[in-house]
């Protein structure tokens, strides 16, 4: 069977800062999805929270970009968000950022990760929520994945993967998209997604164009034109016979690497692999962290989640992210601890600089 998993995700409000979503909301999605699961709108869901990020995992037979599903998380959000504004939440509503809903909810906020196929004899996915981060924060892991074989063992040794994967790569600033094939234009892939401007959305089996992950790449500051906080990005991977085993999915995060948008979205900070139940970024507003949680699809209903990164395996990761945070955390206002220049742009330090302009001279 044909089978549509949707990420659907947005930030309605938090406590006690942007920490986490509380219960009370996440109560209502829950009540909002299994209304939705009656009446046979999704075959199954998954409502659960990274920081102050509601998450919501549905999975149906309407494709990607079905208005009605779309419909459904824009209402559970609004529906939250109101709430959240009655009981007088910290940043209530505050990725809603369009009224009315047309449609498609791209563009409104949210940020969106959706894949369709054919559900295999067994279907492991992996869904992944990041807080206090962007959308490049997944270009290493998902390179890892599909393409180092330094990481993915099954690309060297499985003739299933040995073929390599094609990744759909979206310019964010001049709104563009490339595909690049692995092994083979590795160098350029690389070139492109070593910097932040270029995010990788999509990967594809080369052999037979099969979708294997999904990265959710809505960028809030050019929506709203402004910081409106982080776009704190979702992904959701394929994983086993044809595809990289849960483990080599895991594999990168191992390796806690530097993000962009820990404090006010203004911030390099390493990004740390929690547990569900730690997904609530204190420190600094942080720092930015991401959580796996493995499901197998079963005729579309999910089943799962096992909490991928609750494991000691991954503490070693967690102390060297600490490590990292303290080195990262002693630059203060300091690049590269604050973002360059022109990621400023979008914050309120163009406000205090305004006030400096007048007092220059010719030097
Ligand atoms: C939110 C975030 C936070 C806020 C910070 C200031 O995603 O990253 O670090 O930017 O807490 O928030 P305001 O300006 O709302 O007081
Ligand atoms: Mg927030
Ligand atoms: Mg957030």
């Amino acid at each position: 069977m044909r089978v549509t998993v949707s990420l659907i995700k947005a930030d309605v409000g938090s406590v006690a800062g942007h920490v986490r979503v509380p219960e009370e909301l996440l109560d209502i999605a829950e009540e909002e999805l299994v209304k939705a699961k009656e009446n046979n709108v999704i075959t199954d869901y998954y409502v659960f929270n990274c920081g102050d990020d509601l998450e919501l995992l549905m999975t149906h037979t309407k494709g990607v970009d079905s208005s009605e599903i779309h419909g459904l998380a824009w209402n559970t959000f609004k529906k939250c968000a109101d709430e959240a504004k009655k009981m007088k939440l910290y940043g209530a509503g505050q990725d809603l950022l369009k009224e009315a809903f047309s449609g498609n909810i791209r563009g409104m906020g949210p940020g969106i990760a959706e894949m369709e196929f054919e559900e295999r004899p067994s279907e492991p996915i992996i869904v992944f929520a990041c807080d206090k981060t962007e959308p490049a924060a997944f270009n290493l892991p998902i390179f890892s994945i599909f393409a180092d074989p330094f990481n993915t063992a099954g690309l060297v040794i499985d003739p299933k993967l040995h073929d390599g994967f094609k990744f759909e790569v979206l310019d964010i600033k001049e709104h563009k998209k490339i595909i690049l094939s692995c092994p083979e234009e590795m160098y350029d892939l690389l070139a492109l997604i070593g910097t932040r401007r270029y995010v990788i959305k999509r990967v594809y089996r080369k052999k037979d164009n099969e979708i294997a992950a999904v990265v959710s790449t809505e960028k809030l500051s050019q929506i709203a034109g402004h910081y409106v906080g982080k776009d704190d990005p979702v992904a959701i991977v394929r994983a086993q016979s044809g595809f990289p085993a849960a483990g080599e999915v895991l594999e990168p995060f191992a390796f806690p690497h530097l993000v962009a948008g820990w404090m006010r979205g203004s911030h390099m900070g390493p990004l740390i692999p929690v547990a569900e139940y730690d997904a609530r970024p204190t420190r600094f507003d942080g720092p930015p962290r991401v959580v796996a949680l493995g499901f197998v699809v079963s005729n579309g209903e999910l089943i799962g989640p096992e909490d991928l990164f609750d494991d000691p395996a991954f503490d070693r990761a967690r102390r060297t992210a600490n490590i990292l945070a303290n080195y990262m955390r002693r630059h203060g206002p300091f690049e590269p601890h604050r973002l360059p220049e022109e990621d400023m742009e979008y914050t309120t330090l163009p406000e205090v600089l305004k006030k400096l302009e007048g007092r220059f001279e010719p030097a």
